[in-house]
């Protein structure tokens, strides 16, 4: 059995980090998207960690080898735990590499056996990032096509809520 993480924060999930999960469902028997808590991320996230993965679960009710589960741990910790041998990160441009590349390096430092693998955005996505789609919502422009539906509804409500 291949199991493999998608590990993220998620806040809020977009049709980029969900065409990464496809793709990789394809490639693996199982795949467990990790939903960070993230408190501190960005000032922290405007969704809670459960209706992150709700979001994600309700995208995702296609794909049958797919879960969803929070995770407030180190991810090479939640991998041990759930077995998974490969965490798969989603790379768009340059600009991630330098991020991405220091968090495989440091969790290849805390477990060897546990190998970091990515994929590369499709041009569409390249662009498309969770917090260009809350900045774009939060001045009143339209995020469908680049969130699921029910995401771009509850942000509109959200960034209300919060004004
Ligand atoms: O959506 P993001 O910001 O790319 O996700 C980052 C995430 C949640 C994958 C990363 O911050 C993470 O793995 N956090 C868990 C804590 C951890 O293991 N830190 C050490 C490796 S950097």
């Amino acid at each position: 059995m291949k199991r493999a993480l998608c590990p993220g924060t998620f806040d809020p999930v977009t049709c980029g980090h969900l065409d990464i999960v496809e793709r990789a469902s394809g490639l693996f028997d199982e795949v467990v998207v990790a939903v960070a808590l993230s408190p501190d991320k960005g000032g922290g996230p405007i969704f809670s960690v459960e209706e992150r993965c709700g979001f994600i679960r309700d995208a995702c009710s296609h794909l049958p080898n797919v879960s969803v589960r929070p995770f407030d741990s180190l991810l090479v910790d939640l991998a041990r735990e759930l077995d998974a041998k490969v965490i798969i990160k989603g790379l768009r441009a340059v600009t991630d590499f330098e991020r991405e590349f220091q968090m495989a390096q440091l969790n290849y430092r805390l477990d060897r056996d546990i190998e970091t693998m990515f994929i590369m955005s499709i041009p569409e996505y390249m662009y498309l990032s969770s917090s260009a789609v809350k900045e774009i919502a939060g001045f009143g422009g339209n995020v469908r096509g680049l969130v699921p539906d029910e995401v771009s509804d509850r942000l509109q409500d959200r960034l209300r809520e919060g004004r």
